[in-house]
């Protein structure tokens, strides 16, 4: 019998300036035209698309290892700040298409906020920011969003062979937006959730 290839331990340094991994595997670059429909204000964002920009959101800079049981993947995303009409940029947001897969969340630079949601529609929100240590439990979905004025980092490690289930997600829609109300960045319910 062919024994599987012993995995090598390795070591990741990051920037301490940036939070960014020194070296990675791949980059990801997720613009506005990438979330299209996932933001309320659906004018401002095709408004600002045909006048022919179109700003990064974030960025993940990724170390995978091949999708089997018992190994992680690390990947690090740097959320820029900004605001679509009232909303705070964020993440897409998943569920993991291998259910019973966690997650943890290391806050490296910047202030924002993590979204967990369930298929039921249960909601909640946690702070993540430099310091910050966030376990997301197998079943939530999540999404992060950046409520602050600089780019919010963080390290994400998962097991390698969660898979990302972007569809479920994006058709209930999340429950809650984060939007800037006087000066201040405020939960509200979504108005537009599709049930
Ligand atoms: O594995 C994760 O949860 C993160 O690395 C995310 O993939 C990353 O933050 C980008 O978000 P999304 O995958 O929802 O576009
Ligand atoms: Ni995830």
């Amino acid at each position: 019998m062919k024994m599987p290839k012993l995995p090598k331990p390795f070591q990741v340094v990051l920037d301490p300036k940036t939070g960014i991994p020194r070296r990675y595997e791949r980059k990801l670059v997720r613009r506005l035209s990438d979330l299209r429909g996932f933001f309320l204000d659906n004018e401002f964002v095709e408004g600002k698309l045909a006048r022919g920009k179109n700003p990064i959101i974030y960025e993940v800079y990724e170390i995978p290892q091949s999708p089997s049981e018992g190994l992680f993947s690390l990947a690090c995303t740097v959320l820029h700040p900004g605001k679509v009409g009232r909303e705070y940029y964020f993440t897409k947001g998943h569920f993991h298409a291998k259910e019973p897969t966690s997650e943890v969340y290391v806050g490296l630079k910047g202030k924002g906020m993590l979204l967990l949601q369930t298929r039921k529609g249960m909601v909640v929100h946690l702070p993540l920011e430099a310091g910050n240590v966030v376990y997301i439990p197998p079943r939530w979905a999540h999404r992060t969003i950046n409520t602050g004025k600089g780019k919010m980092v963080f390290l994400a490690i998962y097991p390698s062979d969660a898979g990302h289930d972007y569809e479920r997600i994006k058709k209930s829609g999340f429950a809650k937006l984060v939007v800037e109300r006087g000066g201040k960045s405020t939960l509200i319910s979504s108005p537009s959730l599709k049930k």
